[in-house]
């Protein structure tokens, strides 16, 4: 794992979490149990905290930043997906973050909240409970559906079960 120890502050990964060897994370970071953080994430916390909730999986090359004053609250059973970008975020349980999607300073996602692929979400939006967001500047576009529902928490679980056998079966081989 590359976590870094920055200004006294070192990341906390359990030992029941993966992180990928080139995953980058630096700073003030908790990481909840049973998390997953893919190849090429980033994570800096320099400059405040990061905090990721259990079941939690971040995807690759996404990259999470925290400015002065400011912290990066991610809840438990989070689906952050490929290329996102995060600063300053609050995203409450259940949320998926879709592919490609940024969320630029203070926006808050309250639970069950969809991001579509590509939004751009812009600063200090409170996305509702249930909605889903989409576009550039995202707004909300509808309800996330009951099967939309099911469908999260079934990544959720595909995760969890992905970091189990990353981490009692991946080893790198050249
Ligand atoms: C937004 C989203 C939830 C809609 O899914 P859906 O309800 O199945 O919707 P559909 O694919 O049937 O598309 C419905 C409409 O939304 C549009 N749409 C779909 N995804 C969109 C997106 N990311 N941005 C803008 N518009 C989008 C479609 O073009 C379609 O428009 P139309 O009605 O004018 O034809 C889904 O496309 C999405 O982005 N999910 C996130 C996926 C993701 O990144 N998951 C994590 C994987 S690791």
């Amino acid at each position: 794992m590359a976590l870094y120890e920055f200004d006294g502050k070192r990341p906390l990964v359990p030992a029941d979490s993966f992180v990928h060897p080139t995953a980058a994370l630096i700073g003030d970071i908790r990481l909840g149990h049973q998390c997953w953080v893919a190849p090429g994430v980033t994570i800096r916390a320099e400059f405040g905290p990061v905090e990721i909730g259990d079941c939690s999986n971040i995807q690759d090359n996404s990259i999470i930043h925290v400015n002065p004053d400011a912290s990066v609250t991610i809840a438990e059973n989070v689906i952050v997906a490929h290329c996102v970008i995060l600063h300053d975020v609050n995203i409450k349980t259940r949320c998926i973050i879709g592919m490609g999607s940024i969320l630029m300073f203070n926006v808050v996602c309250e639970e069950d909240v969809i991001v579509a692929a590509g939004s751009v979400v812009p600063k200090n939006m409170i996305i509702p409970a249930g909605k889903i967001v989409s576009g550039y500047p995202a707004k909300i576009i509808g309800d996330v559906s009951e099967k939309q529902k099911l469908m999260a928490r079934e990544g959720v679980d595909v995760y969890r079960d992905l970091c189990r056998k990353y981490l009692t079966t991946m080893k790198a081989v050249g």
